[in-house]
């Protein structure tokens, strides 16, 4: 909104167009320079006039109500008016959804492939990321004016449905294992045995491969095994979603496209781009500086990248997709660079419309988990954890909380999401469940109980705010000011996350907020002074409640009214 104000303004006096100018403005780097500053360098380059020169005649040059325009430098310096811009933002900006929906989108269409664990395995804090990552993505998009397709991409195909049924067969115990309250830890144990049986007796490869053949050439027994496994890992994972609040468009696994991957191998075929290379089928992506692109195996089954590129093609034409975005970790980033890259080649038009969203790895106590060797922290006993532990902080903090088990629930997920969505998204995270779940340190509870705070406020004041008879004098306090200026990038901050398909920017935002908040409360008696004084912090106030609840909500954490 100020940049509006500025941006306009400069307009009348710059021989650039209104978004280049916007692109120049900055934030000073303290608060006593100025509010925006506009570094002059580019200009005097396009003008051939020194950058002091441009900034000393634009100072003279701007006189508005809005702000006093300084040079300092080769910088022009502003100070916006702090009243009228408390004004502004509090009795307009704010109760215009265009300020807190900003829409970049346009109705783009956006097929999101997120969470996508694979069957039979248990759901670890790994997937934890991919379905939050991408749970987060899809709400801000959706906020910003795209239209989401949330995807469920199960690996439920694969030569480690060989293994499975065959270790299955050898050693699973089907009485006790329908008698299981967690399924996916018995199939993890077969899973397990299976790795370490074969280090000694390769033959169970082999079996694993022929049980994998039979069931790509449809043998009932095969058949009827591998969907008990999918039928009950997905009751399994579908508990962990609902508890998460994290819903799908489409549940739809790898197996879903085996009858559309002739197509594409038929299709890539005619264009010649298949080539023979020791009894398989590949595609040379040599031009790209990448190994080739392996679609069908020497013993005619296929493969991950096989099914990938069927589904590419059916989310673009069946699903209409615009943009194609994969969250994934970033251990898969050269196969989905090949995967995309095979699609360019089949057709130019595929230019620029699937998108990787790489994440780092989770990692507990600093190492890496391995499925094979069964080190794997199930999500669900960390939520549970952190529940429990969030509990007894309430049962010490407010004991007489109405809801206790509820608002526990609501913090103990929203310190685990909000763990894993403060870091920027590439790096890997450390996980300790003890830092996560801090009060008062850079957490979930800790944006929780600023929200929670702001509503109790608002309770005891009973709508005093609701007066159109409001003192905007105290908007220059210098613990009021910050507050106003933090609450008016709400929406610049959301599109940068969006751009960047990034939460943790979002994320970070939220706790420079609620830290610009705690210091307004601690230094400002909010129900004090005269009828209009009150009413414009309660307005103040109001405003950072929405501001959290709302960003909050797009990370997927819910914020309770009491905590
Ligand atoms: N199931 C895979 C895994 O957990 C992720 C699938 C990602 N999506 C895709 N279209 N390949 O490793």
């Amino acid at each position: 909104m100020k940049q509006d104000l500025l941006t306009e303004c400069l307009a009348l006096h710059l021989p650039l167009p209104k978004g280049e100018i916007a692109a120049l403005l900055e934030h000073p780097p303290n608060d006593s320079m100025g509010d925006v500053a506009l570094p002059c360098f580019v200009l005097a380059k396009k003008l051939k006039i020194s950058p002091g020169d441009i900034a000393k005649q634009l100072a003279e040059q701007l006189v508005h109500p809005g702000f006093i325009a300084e040079a300092a430098g080769p910088y022009l310096n502003f100070k916006l008016n702090r009243q009228l811009f408390g004004e502004a933002l509090l009795t307009s900006s704010i109760g215009d959804d265009s300020f807190w929906r900003p829409n970049i989108g346009k109705g783009t269409r956006v097929i999101l492939d997120m969470s996508s664990p694979n069957i039979a395995k248990p759901f670890g804090i790994g997937h934890l990321r991919s379905t939050m990552i991408g749970n987060a993505i899809s709400r801000i998009l959706q906020e910003t004016g795209f239209d989401t397709v949330n995807v469920n991409h199960l690996g439920d195909w694969g030569t480690q449905f060989g293994k499975m049924i065959t270790a299955y067969v050898k050693w699973g115990d089907p009485v006790a294992m329908a008698q299981s309250n967690n399924i996916t830890k018995d199939y993890l144990a077969l899973y397990v045995k299976f790795h370490e049986e074969a280090e000694h007796h390769p033959e169970l490869e082999l079996e694993a491969r022929e049980w994998f053949r039979k069931l790509e050439n449809g043998d009932s027994q095969a058949l009827q095994l591998w969907k008990e496994m999918i039928g009950e890992s997905l009751k399994q994972f579908d508990k962990l979603y609902k508890r998460l609040g994290v819903t799908f468009d489409h549940v739809l696994g790898e197996s879903f496209y085996n009858d559309k991957m002739g197509a594409v191998i038929e299709e890539l075929r005619k264009l010649e781009l298949l080539e023979e290379s020791e009894g398989a089928l590949v595609v040379r992506l040599d031009e790209a500086d990448m190994p080739p692109c392996l679609l069908v195996k020497s013993d005619g089954t296929s493969i991950y990248a096989t099914r990938d590129l069927a589904t590419a093609i059916y989310r673009r034409k069946q699903m209409n997709g615009d943009l194609l975005l994969y969250v994934v970790g970033g251990e898969q980033s050269l196969h989905f660079q090949q995967v995309f890259r095979v699609l360019e080649k089949m057709d130019d038009s595929w230019q620029g419309r699937c998108q990787h969203i790489p994440f780092g790895l989770m990692r507990m106590d600093g190492q890496k988990m391995s499925t094979r060797r069964g080190k794997v922290m199930f999500l669900e006993e960390v939520l549970n954890e952190a529940i429990s532990q969030a509990k007894k902080i309430i049962e010490a903090k407010n004991p007489s909380l109405a809801n206790k088990e509820a608002v526990a629930e609501e913090v103990g997920i929203g310190a685990v999401v909000f763990g894993d969505l403060k870091n920027t998204r590439t790096l890997d995270v450390d996980f300790s469940l003890k830092d996560i779940l801090q009060f008062d340190g850079e957490t979930g509870p800790y944006l929780q109980y600023t929200h929670a705070r702001t509503c109790s406020i608002l309770r005891k004041a009973d709508g005093a705010d609701q007066t159109e008879e409001l003192n905007f004098s105290l908007a220059e306090h210098d613990h009021v000011w910050p507050l106003l200026k933090l609450i008016s990038n709400y929406p610049q901050r959301l599109q940068q996350a969006a751009g960047r398909y990034e939460p943790s920017i979002m994320a970070r935002y939220l706790l420079e907020l609620a830290q610009a908040f705690n210091r307004f409360y601690h230094h400002v008696k909010v129900l004090d002074g005269s009828a209009p004084e009150q009413a414009f912090k309660l307005r103040l106030v109001r405003a950072s409640s929405e501001a959290i609840r709302k960003g909050l909500s797009l990370l997927g954490i819910s914020a309770p009214e009491e905590l």
